[in-house]
């Protein structure tokens, strides 16, 4: 025999290696399928606890897109069940995947409409804040219903939160911004955190700068910020 064993452990070394690439990855896809939780696995909101592990109050993004204000959340406030509602797969899948690699472990994604999740899902008073941030701004006068931010929707947000608890929005249209700011000033349980009809200067609105954010100011379009805090009485 004229095998060199050094060659022969080399050899074994990095099949080995390959194998455990292999199986790394795998852990990987099912961490990040951990992370997404599909919509047809909640009956109820009975079924957050088994969902995260624990239970508490939760951190609500509407629309994360491809950005990490998730992550930042779950180092923020580690022990709050924080939830990412995104429609597109291809976003919730690769945002799957950052969350499972940064290793938070009190994420979790729905890939699906949220306005209809959190009305069937979430109970009275288990929210602390909602994060709206850049949501679509369908500008046309024809597409103004498919807005986000509505009466509807924003009455359903304050209904949610716990008193003393959050809504922060974001945009760049300004057109947008007024048509928020008319309807949230209008919702009974919330009161303008910066003073009735005031837009929130951006840091102290949220420290976190979004993706489409750093896109806007790149482009040298102003921000418009709101913070909202649900009160106790209407
Ligand atoms: C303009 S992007 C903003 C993404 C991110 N918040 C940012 O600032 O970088 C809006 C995102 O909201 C998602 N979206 C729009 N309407 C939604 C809804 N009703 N429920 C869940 N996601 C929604 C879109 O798919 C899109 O990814």
């Amino acid at each position: 025999m004229d095998e060199n064993p050094r060659d022969i452990t080399a050899c074994r070394s990095g099949a080995e290696r390959a194998a455990g690439a292999l199986l790394a990855a795998r852990d990987a896809i099912r961490g990040a399928a951990a992370i997404e939780v599909p919509l047809d696995a909640l009956r109820g909101p009975e079924d957050w606890p088994s969902v995260y592990g624990a239970a508490g109050l939760f951190h609500v993004e509407i629309g994360a897109g491809r950005d990490t204000l998730l992550l930042e959340l779950s180092r923020r406030f580690p022990d709050r069940l924080i939830l990412g509602f995104e429609c597109s797969r291809d976003r919730v899948e690769r945002l799957a995947r950052k969350i499972e690699r940064a290793g938070a472990a009190n994420v979790r994604l729905v890939r699906s409409e949220a306005l209809q999740c959190i009305a069937r899902l979430l109970p009275a008073e288990s929210v602390e804040s909602f994060y709206v941030l850049f949501p679509d701004p369908w500008p046309k006068k024809r597409h103004e219903d498919k807005r986000l931010v509505s009466s509807p929707s924003v009455r359903l947000l304050a209904s949610r939160l716990v008193p003393g608890g959050r809504i922060f929005l974001k945009t760049d249209d300004p057109d947008y911004s007024r048509r928020m700011l008319d309807v949230l000033e209008k919702t009974p349980f919330l009161r303008n955190e910066h003073g009735p009809g005031c837009f929130a200067p951006c840091e102290d609105a949220l420290s976190h700068e979004t993706l489409y954010e750093r896109k806007w100011r790149a482009q040298g379009r102003a921000i418009y910020a709101l913070v909202y805090v649900r009160t106790a009485e209407p």
